[in-house]
């Protein structure tokens, strides 16, 4: 038991309890509690951490598999507080089932917010519409921001140093605010808890057909998504779509699941190429060790447009952000021929490279 978080329990209690557990007002008493006393300025992580691998009296751990690791600081029957630990940067675009508010006790991160605009639910696990940006920004050791529960606040962190650790004071989970949708960049929502266990299993044995490259592979999806419905078609299309593009088979598959699906099939493909983005730029930070490179990713990752990222740029390092990004792409460039490929054929735009 740690005695700051007990204390910081304590009172977040007490305020809640004299707003009759109002669920509006939680976020709100969670912020100004922590901003009140910060955790950053007070508490000493290696200490805490001592006390919590020799002392057995602790609040009751959950089973959660959030967080690298997820430990509980507090609880009570209402809300709790809990330290999640960060080792590497990615969080997904996602909302939330509970409220509260985290603050960030150790490292920094790119936070970034969005509205999901003209939603549409297709099924209760997935929806479409189109995800814009609201704002990004850096936030430093200290910083606290309110969780509002359900699709009003939508947003995604990335964590720049490692380990991170933020403090989050929370609620168990808000009724009436699920599904926790994560958004696949520009149009999609999908529910990540909706365990859909034949579909898994099907893509799992795509993955299988995939490894040991079996000549039926295409003839099989085809058949598969002529089938399908959007939901399900949707995620064969994104398990399989690297490889169909290597078997330069993926317009003939793509023809099939755009002519079944119409007007909806519009918003996959920006998608899908999203998906192959980011995957491709997580698969290169993978192996990229230089903190100043690393940093220039996530900006990559995670700020739309050049003039925000440069803005970030110039936030972090002195002298023109114009010539420090210069000078990361030289560098990566020489670092890793891989690097410039990708770079040039999905950032070129971002960039200014590749296009003249
Ligand atoms: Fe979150």
């Amino acid at each position: 038991m740690h005695p700051f978080f007990t204390q910081l329990g304590h009172t977040v209690l007490a305020r809640w309890k004299a707003e009759n557990f109002s669920l509006t007002a939680f976020p709100a008493i969670a912020r100004v509690a922590l901003e009140e006393n910060p955790p950053s300025e007070v508490v000493d992580i290696r200490e805490l951490l001592r006390d919590f691998l020799l002392e057995d009296q602790q609040p009751f751990q959950t089973q959660s598999a959030f967080g690298q690791p997820e430990l509980v600081v507090y609880d009570n029957p209402r809300f709790y507080i809990q330290l999640l630990f960060w080792l590497d940067g990615t969080t997904d675009i996602h909302q939330h089932m509970f409220s509260g508010a985290f603050h960030v006790l150790q490292g920094s991160s790119l936070h970034s917010r969005f509205a999901f605009e003209d939603a549409e639910s297709i099924s209760a696990h997935l929806r479409v519409g189109n995800l814009r940006v609201l704002d990004t920004q850096l936030l430093e050791t200290g910083r606290t921001v309110e969780i509002v529960s359900g699709a009003g606040f939508v947003h995604s962190l990335f964590h720049l140093d490692s380990p991170s650790i933020t403090v989050v004071v929370r609620t168990h989970t808000d009724p009436g605010t699920g599904p926790q949708f994560t958004y696949l960049p520009p149009h999609l929502a999908v529910d990540p808890f909706h365990a859909d266990a034949l579909t898994n299993r099907r893509k799992q044995i795509l993955d299988v057909y995939e490894a040991i490259e079996d000549p039926e592979y295409e003839e099989i999806v085809s058949e598969m998504v002529a089938e399908l419905d959007f939901e399900r078609g949707f995620f064969i299309l994104q398990n399989g779509v690297a490889h169909l593009q290597n078997l330069e088979c993926w317009d003939a598959v793509w023809d099939i699941f755009a002519q079944k699906h119409g007007r909806l099939a519009p918003l996959v493909a920006p998608t899908l190429e999203e998906i192959l983005r980011r995957d491709a730029l997580v698969a290169l930070r993978g192996y990229i060790t230089e903190p100043e490179h690393r940093f220039f990713l996530a900006l990559l990752l995670n700020v739309p447009g050049r003039p925000q990222i440069l803005e970030m740029i110039a936030h972090r390092f002195p002298g023109p952000p114009e010539a420090t990004m210069d000078r990361w792409l030289a560098e990566l460039g020489d670092s890793n021929e891989e690097a410039t490929l990708l770079l040039e054929t999905y950032y070129g735009d971002v960039l200014g490279v590749g296009t003249e």
